[in-house]
């Protein structure tokens, strides 16, 4: 057989097989990190690191350097604007811009061969930047190879730190952002047995006077940097005096 021809169809192959992985990495505790997880980012020769800021760190990506060594590999930093996102609306420009950077450095790497592993906080399911680049490299390339691996959701990790189960029997659950306008957050706890709010850290104390009003203060507990080293429970919500961190979840459980 010619070896030219031999060389040219192994590229091919090659860059028909190479896998975007979008992995969930937990919340926070690096032995969070499922068994699978742990092995696809072990061995895959890429990572594609998310982060909100220009020059901030990884979030995703600290949790995955606790959790082993990654000196040898090739790290590429994807940086996503943390703006709110409502579907009908779709993103704005800059988030637009964003998504489609992330997946032409993406598809560059795949068409080299290589796979990449895409870590994200939690589970790629919720409110994560995974599925807008899933989309945005699909629109671009169809016939890429990409494969989800879920991750503890940090909602789990809360209820395991405060031993309040998120819905049992017939309970009804709604996870919600607490950025929605308040008119929606108060019908939704209303209407729910336990409401989950992630992205509760600017708006706490509107939250706190509406959980007041319903009467529902005391089914609240709000948990910052669940699993991380400064974990911190606050049964309390009116003893908070302080903004609290980003990475903080409250469950509303009646
Ligand atoms: C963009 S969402 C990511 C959610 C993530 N994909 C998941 O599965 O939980 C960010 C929100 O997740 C929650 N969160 C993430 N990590 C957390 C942690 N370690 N402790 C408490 N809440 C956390 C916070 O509500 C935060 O505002």
């Amino acid at each position: 057989m010619c070896p030219t021809i031999q060389l040219s169809t192994e590229i091919i192959d090659k860059h028909m097989t190479a896998t975007l992985y979008i992995v969930g990495v937990g919340p926070g505790d690096p032995e969070l990190i499922t068994r699978k997880a742990f092995h696809i980012l072990e061995t895959t020769p890429v990572i594609a690191t998310p982060k909100g800021s220009r020059n901030g760190n990884s979030t995703a990506l600290s949790i995955v350097e606790q959790a082993m060594d990654i000196s040898s590999r090739e790290v590429t930093h994807l940086y996503f604007p943390m703006q709110k996102i409502h579907k009908k609306n779709g993103p704005s420009t800059d988030v637009q811009e964003a998504w489609d950077d992330a997946a032409e450095q993406i598809i560059e790497f795949l068409e080299q061969g290589k796979d990449v592993v895409f870590p994200t906080l939690g589970d790629p399911a919720i409110y994560s930047t995974g599925y807008y680049l899933y989309e945005t490299v699909l629109s671009r390339k169809p016939d890429i190879r990409v494969e989800f691996v879920p991750g503890i959701a940090a909602m789990s990790s809360c209820s395991a730190a405060t031993g309040v189960p998120i819905c049992l029997g017939d309970d009804k659950l709604a996870v919600i952002p607490a950025t929605f306008a308040a008119g929606e957050i108060r019908d939704t706890l209303q209407n729910f047995d336990t409401v989950v709010l992630m992205k509760v850290h600017r708006v706490l104390d509107q939250l706190i006077e509406l959980l007041g009003e319903l009467d529902l203060l005391d089914h609240a507990i709000l948990v910052e940097r669940a699993g991380m080293k400064d974990e911190c429970i606050h049964k309390n919500l009116a003893k908070i005096t302080d903004e609290v961190h980003y990475f903080s979840t409250l469950i509303v459980r009646k």
